[in-house]
């Protein structure tokens, strides 16, 4: 399923109880890689690859609206994707738009 909201085309990618409170999931949509994350009663998405390395952010530890790298242990901000353990890097992951529609996870694309 794919509607349009303004300039951003969201994406279906499964059901609010595929990502139960505290963890996450990849999903890729239309062949980019995304992170969802659930946490705190809220859904986040940043680009999946850590920009240390590209390892999976999905499959990193995560601690309120943080998530570790699980290789390195570079630490992002779910909010803003910003690399927390040098603020004002240039190391920072692209936020991607999500929302839930009816008990729905949709991802926005440009
Ligand atoms: S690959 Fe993520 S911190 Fe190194």
């Amino acid at each position: 399923m794919c509607e349009s909201d303004a300039a951003i085309r969201f994406v279906t990618v499964g059901a609010v109880d595929d990502i139960p409170n505290g963890t996450s999931r990849m999903f890729v949509v239309e062949g980019k890689a995304v992170g969802v994350f659930h946490v705190e009663h809220q859904f986040y998405a940043l680009d999946n690859a850590c920009p240390h390395a590209g390892a999976s952010l999905a499959h990193g530890h995560l601690d309120g609206c943080t998530v570790s790298c699980r290789i390195h242990h570079w630490r992002f901000c779910l909010k803003t994707g910003t690399y927390l353990d040098e603020p004002a890097s240039r190391w920072n992951v692209q936020v991607v738009p999500v929302r839930v529609v009816e008990g729905h996870i949709q991802i926005g694309l440009p």
